[in-house]
C-alpha cells in the first residue's frame, strides 16, 4: 500500500523510500521520517513540553505546514491577516482523505473559517511525492494571504547538510553552487516576475553525496514565477526548509468561499545525485511533460535568429531553408523580427502581424516553401512584452504594470505587459489564435525577455496578486492554445533559460536552455541543468559562437534536444558535412538521449574530461558522449567508467572506427580506456545489447 493511516499515522510509501508524518495529542500534523523505509507501527508522535521562558516547546517540532503565529519564530510556510486584523493562525488536524494514491489532510483554524488542505499524491513506481497546500476561506470575511508555501520539510539528525542551488546569470545560468549549512538560513530566491537565470526553484540537501552515493533530499517547484527556498539548521541543529511562491511583495486575497492553490512540489529521497537526477528525468517524462508530444522526440530545429538578426527576409529565409533541410532540420523557426515595425529591439513588440515590407508575400510564400522542402514551420512571439514604438502601446498605453506618477523602466526598450488584466490575456490569445489559424505553423518560441519594473495594477483589487497572476495568466494562454491546437508544440525561452523550470515542463514542450550557446560554456550549463531537470525538454543548439571545431559543438549539442543556428550560407562546405553527418547520427540516437537515463560519468574541472551517458530504459542501448577542450600537462589516457548497463548482458560497443564486445560489469567495472590529445576532441560511443 503506499499510503498508510492508521492510529493517527499517515506513512507514505514510494517503492524503495517513505515519508512519514502523524497527528500529536496537540492535534497538529508533525513530521516522522523521509528516507528508507521501516514499519510504520513503529511510529508514534512525540509532544514536547515547555523547556524554558525562552524556548517554548515549539521549538523542538517538526511539523508538516507551519504557520505564523504563536510561540513559533521559524520560518513558517503559512502567513496571513483576518479580518479583525488578528495576524495568528493555528491549523490543527482536521480530518484526511484518501483517494486513489492522493492523501488529503485537513487542517482548521479552530476559530476562524480557514481550512489548510495538505495534498501529497504518491507516485510510487516513479520514487516521487507531489505535494501542494490548498488554502481554503470558509468563513464570511476576506482573508488576506501574505505567505503560502507549498511544503515543509525537515531533514533527519543534527549534522550539517549541504545545500545545492545555482547562482547564474543571463548566459551564465545552472552555475551550480554547493555551500555547507552550518548555522542560520540559506535562501535561494526571484523576485524578478520569472524563475529567472539566478536561482533555480529547488533544494538539493545532501549528506556525503556524490554521484554514486550518500543521503539526499531533494524538491523542485512547480514554478515559474517569483519563488523562494529557504533552508535553516537552528540553534539545537536541525534543519528544515520552506519552498513556494516567494513572500516578497506577495499578498492574495481570498475572498468568502474561495481557494488558493499553491504549486506543485515534486520531492522525493535518493542515495546519489546520479540516481536523484534520474528519478527526476524519467518521472518528469512520466508525468509532468503535456501529453500531446510527451512519447514524440523532439524535431531537429533551424532557427535563423544568430545567422540573420533582424535582417529578414522571404528570400533570405528561403535561402537559409534550403541549407537547414540540406542539414537534415526537421523543423525551420523564424525567431525575432518578421512582425510589426520590427527593424530592430526598439520598436514592434505588441503588433504581431507580419512586416508586409519584410514578407510582401506574407509569411504563407514563406511557410508553404519550408513545407515544400518537408520542414515543419515555426515562429517566436514574444507575447507578454510591448515597445512604446508600437501601434499596441500607442492604443492602450495603460495595459502595462505602471504607475502614473513613476516613469517606467524599459530594459531592451520595452515594457511588461498587465496579463492579470482580461482584455490584455484575451489580446495575447487572440494573435496567436489568429497567427495559428492562418498559416501553418507547428512549432512557438515564447519569449520574455525583461524582468517586471513599476508593478502597479490597477485592474486588482489587491494589486500585489499580479505576481502570482501574471504566471496563471501565461500558463492559462499556453494551455487554451494547446487545447484549440493540439499539433503545436510551444518552447518556454526568457533571454535563454529564465524560464527553464518545472512550470514551463508541465506547460510547454521544450525549453530554451541558455542564450550562450559557446559550447565549452555549453558543457558546464547542460551538466548543471542535468542535476534536477528532464533531457527532453533542453534546446541545444550547434551556432557559429565560441572557436570550438564544428564537430564538438555539434557533439556538445546533441546531448539535449538538438538545434541547429549557424548561418549555414556562410559556413564552409566542409562544416555544413559535419553537421549533416552528426544530424543523421543523432536522429538514430536521440530516442534514447531524450528519453533514456542519463549519468554523469566524468567532470571536466576533476577528470579533464566531460563523459555523459545515455541509457534506454529497458538498457538494450546506450550512448557515450565524450569531450575534451584539450588535455593538459600531457594527461592523454582516460579511463571511463560506463553505468546502468545490465551487468550480466554483452555489449558490443562501436567507437566509431572499431567495435569491442564486452558485458555490462566490465565496461562498468573495469572500464574504457582511451587515449585523446589535441583540440577540442569529443567522440560519440553507441551500445547495442546482444
Ligand atoms: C532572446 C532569446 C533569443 C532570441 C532573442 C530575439 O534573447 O533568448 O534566443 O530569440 O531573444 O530577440
Amino acid at each position: 500500500m503506499s499510503i498508510l493511516a492508521e492510529k493517527n499515522i499517515f506513512t507514505l510509501n514510494t517503492q524503495n523510500y517513505q515519508y512519514v508524518m502523524g497527528v500529536g495529542a496537540d492535534n497538529i500534523l508533525h513530521h516522522l521520517h523521509w528516507g528508507r523505509q521501516v514499519p510504520s507501527d513503529d511510529f508514534s508522535v512525540y509532544v514536547y513540553k515547555e523547556q524554558n521562558s525562552n524556548h517554548s516547546a515549539l521549538d523542538f517540532m517538526n511539523f508538516e505546514y507551519t504557520p505564523f503565529g504563536s510561540t513559533m519564530y521559524r520560518e513558517c510556510a503559512f502567513k496571513c491577516v483576518f479580518a479583525d486584523g488578528c495576524r495568528d493562525t493555528v491549523l490543527y488536524y482536521d480530518s484526511f482523505v484518501i483517494n486513489a494514491n492522493t492523501l488529503t489532510v485537513v487542517l482548521k483554524d479552530p476559530h476562524y473559517g480557514l481550512t489548510v488542505e495538505l495534498n501529497y499524491t504518491v507516485y510510487s513506481e516513479s520514487d516521487v511525492i507531489t505535494r501542494n497546500a490548498v488554502i481554503k476561506n470558509t468563513g464570511a470575511d476576506d482573508i488576506v494571504i501574505e505567505k503560502a508555501c507549498s511544503a515543509e520539510f525537515s531533514f533527519p539528525g543534527r549534522r550539517n547538510y549541504n545545500i545545492y542551488n545555482s547562482n547564474g546569470t543571463w548566459s551564465g545560468e545552472n552555475n551550480i553552487r554547493v555551500q555547507k549549512l552550518k548555522c542560520g538560513t540559506i535562501a535561494y530566491e526571484s523576485r524578478k516576475g520569472i524563475s529567472g537565470h539566478g536561482n533555480s526553484p529547488y533544494f538539493i540537501v545532501g549528506q556525503d553525496e556524490c554521484e554514486d552515493s550518500g543521503k539526499i533530499f531533494f524538491a523542485v517547484l512547480e514554478y515559474s514565477g517569483n519563488f523562494k527556498v529557504a533552508v535553516n539548521k537552528d540553534g539545537f541543529g536541525v534543519t528544515r526548509a520552506v519552498i513556494g511562491v516567494n513572500e516578497f511583495d506577495f499578498s492574495y486575497t481570498l475572498k468568502s468561499g474561495c481557494e488558493f492553490v499553491t504549486p506543485n512540489v515534486h520531492f522525493g529521497y535518493a542515495e546519489s545525485l546520479g540516481e536523484m537526477s534520474n528519478t527526476l528525468n524519467s518521472f518528469a517524462r512520466k508525468n509532468i511533460f503535456p501529453k500531446q508530444f510527451a512519447d514524440e522526440v523532439l524535431p531537429v530545429l533551424y532557427n535563423s535568429w544568430e545567422a540573420t538578426g533582424f535582417d529578414i527576409d522571404t528570400q533570405g529565409q528561403k535561402k537559409l531553408a534550403d541549407k537547414a533541410k540540406q542539414i537534415g532540420a526537421e523543423l525551420f523557426v523564424v525567431d525575432d523580427g518578421w512582425f510589426g515595425e520590427r527593424k530592430d529591439d526598439y520598436a514592434g513588440l505588441g503588433d504581431w502581424y507580419v512586416d508586409r515590407e519584410k514578407f510582401p508575400n506574407d509569411l504563407t510564400e514563406l511557410v508553404e516553401y519550408v513545407n515544400s522542402l518537408g520542414m515543419d514551420f515555426g515562429l517566436w512571439l514574444e507575447p507578454e512584452m510591448v515597445n512604446e514604438n508600437s501601434d499596441l502601446f500607442r492604443k492602450h498605453p495603460d495595459w502595462t504594470y505602471h504607475y502614473d506618477t513613476r516613469k517606467a523602466s524599459e530594459l531592451r526598450h520595452q515594457l511588461v505587459l498587465n496579463l492579470t488584466k482580461p482584455k490584455v490575456h484575451e489580446y495575447v490569445f487572440n494573435c496567436f489564435d489568429e497567427l495559428l489559424s492562418k498559416y501553418n505553423i507547428k512549432y512557438i518560441k515564447w519569449d520574455m525577455n525583461r524582468p517586471f519594473s513599476e508593478v502597479g495594477a490597477e485592474n486588482l483589487e489587491n494589486e500585489k496578486m499580479l505576481w502570482f497572476l501574471h504566471v496563471r495568466s501565461v500558463y492559462d494562454v499556453v494551455d487554451r492554445l494547446k487545447g484549440k491546437y493540439p499539433h503545436v508544440q510551444f518552447e518556454a525561452c526568457a533571454s535563454g533559460g529564465g524560464r527553464a523550470d518545472w512550470g514551463s515542463f508541465r506547460h510547454f514542450d521544450q525549453v530554451w536552455t541558455s542564450d550562450n550557446t559557446d559550447a565549452l560554456d555549453r558543457i558546464y550549463i547542460q551538466k548543471g541543468f542535468s542535476l534536477i531537470n528532464p533531457t527532453k525538454p533542453m534546446r541545444a543548439w550547434v551556432t557559429d559562437t565560441g572557436n570550438a571545431s564544428m564537430d564538438f559543438k555539434c557533439k556538445i549539442a546533441m546531448q539535449g534536444a538538438l538545434g541547429i543556428g549557424c548561418n549555414l550560407t556562410k559556413i564552409s562546405q566542409e562544416d555544413l558535412q559535419t553537421i549533416k553527418e552528426n544530424v543523421k547520427l543523432y536522429k538514430k540516437i536521440r530516442k534514447t538521449v531524450q528519453f533514456g537515463d542519463r549519468f554523469r560519468l566524468m567532470d571536466l574541472d576533476r577528470d579533464e574530461l566531460s563523459a555523459v551517458q545515455y541509457v534506454s530504459e529497458d538498457k538494450s542501448e546506450s550512448v557515450v558522449f565524450t569531450a575534451t577542450p584539450g588535455t593538459r600537462f600531457m594527461h592523454n589516457y582516460f579511463n571511463i567508467f560506463l553505468k546502468g548497463l545490465e551487468k550480466d548482458k554483452k555489449y558490443i560497443l562501436d567507437f566509431g572506427d572499431k567495435k569491442v564486445i564486452k558485458t555490462g560489469a566490465y565496461l562498468m567495472n573495469v572500464g574504457v580506456e582511451k587515449k585523446y590529445s589535441g583540440k577540442f576532441v569529443s567522440e560519440i560511443w553507441i551500445l547495442k545489447r546482444l
